[in-house]
């Protein structure tokens, strides 16, 4: 073999194995290295509600119909209700808007912009649809920036209509 001969096998071989690297790392062939749980495309708690699937149905129904004003409760304000409403209201909203709804919990004083008060006329003048779609939708600033989140994905419909007759019986006695 002459030494351009040589050369050419050298170099040939390089080729060879650099072709090979490359399928690898352009994804030609794919390899899973190692895959941890944390590592993955997905939401965090809160993050991004995800959009419903597409052709899925509600199956309590529509909660409301967008553009069409707020809805009417079809929850009546029974016993069964309000205390379901309570149990609810302590743990998906008394850390803002305190144990009384007076807007005084513990993570709502620590907020710039303090929730506001349940039993104070501004709210409980306010029809049940409204309180409704301010559970299901939360509150946005002019900025764009969350005043208070929307927890239509921590209540369902009927939870949402329980808060509200609970949140009825918190008017301040006159
Ligand atoms: C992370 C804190 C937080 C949680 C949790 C929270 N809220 Fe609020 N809420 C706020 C803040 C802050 C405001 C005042 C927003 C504003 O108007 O700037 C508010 C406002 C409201 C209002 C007044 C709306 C109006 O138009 O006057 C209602 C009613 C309300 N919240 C109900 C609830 C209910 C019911 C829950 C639980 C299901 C809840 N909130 C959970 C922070 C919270």
């Amino acid at each position: 073999m002459s030494l351009f001969q040589r050369l050419m096998v050298v170099i040939s071989a390089a080729a060879l194995l650099l072709g090979v690297v490359l399928t690898f790392t352009y994804d030609i062939i794919k390899i899973e290295w190692i895959s941890f749980m944390e590592i993955q495309p997905s939401y965090k708690p809160m993050e991004k509600p995800l959009p419903v699937a597409v052709r899925s149905i509600p199956i309590e129904g529509a909660a409301y119909i967008p553009g069409q004003g707020a809805p009417v409760n079809p929850v009546p304000a029974d016993e069964v209700s309000i205390e379901r409403g309570r149990v609810l209201y302590q743990i998906n909203c008394a850390q803002c808007h305190g144990a009384t709804g007076e807007g005084n919990g513990i993570i709502g004083g620590a907020l710039v912009n303090p929730p506001a008060n349940l039993t104070s006329d501004v709210v409980q003048t306010k029809a049940d649809g409204a309180l409704f779609l301010t559970i299901s939708n939360g509150i946005l600033g002019a900025n764009g920036q969350i005043r208070m989140p929307a927890l239509n994905e921590n209540l369902t419909v009927r939870d949402r209509w329980d808060v509200v007759n609970y949140i009825r019986t918190l008017k301040a006695a006159p």
